[in-house]
């Protein structure tokens, strides 16, 4: 008979990042562009680009291996992969195929998710499901992009964004009254037109906006995206607390997507939390999509930022337009 768990949460976490790093002065050189007016506008110094004969799945495999390990556990322990990409190597295989086999994970069940840059946050709700049904007892999850293969580098207002990354998190049952505590995740799909990345098709209007030969690259509304990414952020938070019985000021750290350090600002203002409580990395990587937040999550654990019965809120939006929010009680330490 499977063994029902009352909670689930992050037991392991790990991240990788390309090593080639591309910085805004070397943007400048590329477009019409400035480091003040990135640095002002956005937040961001520099990212991180993978090269051209890197798989992305090799980040992604990389950063699971590293996440398995602080878990205490081995590949052959894992009993399913979800990979949260929109940027994968191939449709098929899928990106958590080609983990699994690239870590020696078995023959477990093993799926690509894509909400964007929400993808991590719905993933986590999934592998929390598949634990608490007594279904499974680890499951992976690992956020991983390579966003620098579907920017039009002659695209000032995109290129500057977009960095790859890797961030891996081992979901499994905790002792009880820690772990994941709630969670939300929405989308609205009338607003997707706002961000699109092309692929087996693509509607007129998106071969239009595009001015590259290449139309399979991103385009996005940047103003739109960032009303929409404001509001999202604080609705996000505020539904988990509530749901939590909680207030803002019971949060130790939020660690939101990191698309734009105005967006961090703009909701950290409207949900009034102080800029201590926030972890921002932007300025090192820019926008990883998916792998944004276990990237951040893992930097602030191996920076001694969080211990046990810390409450974390883990928030982010994207394409879809998805947005999502995990409240956790920190379990680890
Ligand atoms: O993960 C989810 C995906 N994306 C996002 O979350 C992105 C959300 N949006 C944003 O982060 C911002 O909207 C951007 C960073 C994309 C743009 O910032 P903005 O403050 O909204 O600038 P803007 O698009 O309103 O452009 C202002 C000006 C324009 O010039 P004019 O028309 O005023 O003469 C742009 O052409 O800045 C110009 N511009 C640039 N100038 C120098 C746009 N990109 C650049 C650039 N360098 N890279």
């Amino acid at each position: 008979m499977k063994t029902k768990f009352n909670a689930a949460g992050i037991i392991g976490l790990g991240s990788c990042v390309p090593d080639k790093v591309l910085t805004n002065f070397d943007l400048e050189k590329m477009v019409d562009t400035s480091d003040e007016w990135i640095v002002k506008r956005t937040g961001i110094s520099e990212r991180r680009i993978l090269d051209k004969s890197t798989p992305a799945s090799h980040i992604g495999a990389e950063a699971a291996r590293k996440a398995i390990s602080n878990a205490g556990l081995t590949p052959l322990d894992i009993d399913m992969i979800i990979v949260t990409t929109e940027t994968p190597d191939y449709l098929t295989p899928s990106m958590a195929c080609m983990i699994q086999d690239q870590i020696g994970a078995g023959k477990c069940p093993a799926f690509d998710l894509n909400a964007a840059c929400s993808g991590f946050i719905y993933g986590l709700v999934v592998a929390r499901q598949f634990i608490i049904t007594g279904s499974c007892r680890y499951v992976l999850v690992v956020g991983c992009e390579g966003l620098s293969r579907v920017v039009d580098w002659e695209d000032r207002s995109t290129c500057i964004l977009f960095s790859d990354g890797a961030g891996a998190a081992v979901v499994g049952a905790v002792e009880e009254g820690y772990g994941i505590i709630s969670t939300y995740i929405g989308a609205d799909g009338s607003l997707g037109h706002n961000i699109t990345i092309p692929c087996c098709y693509m509607n007129e209007s998106d071969v239009e906006k595009r001015h590259h030969e290449n139309k399979r690259v991103i385009w996005l509304d940047g103003g739109e995206v960032f009303k929409f990414a404001v509001k999202a952020l604080e609705e996000a938070t505020n539904r988990v607390l509530q749901d939590a019985g909680l207030t803002i000021n019971d949060v130790d750290l939020l660690v939101p997507h990191q698309a734009n350090a105005r967006i961090i600002e703009g909701a950290a203002k409207r949900l009034e939390i102080d800029n201590e409580s926030i972890y921002v990395n932007i300025h090192k990587y820019g926008n990883m999509s998916s792998a944004s937040i276990p990237v951040a999550l893992d930097e602030a654990m191996r920076n001694k930022m969080i211990k046990k019965g810390d409450i974390l809120v883990l928030v982010g939006f994207g394409g879809g337009l998805t947005l999502g929010s995990v409240l956790l009680k920190w379990n680890i330490g």
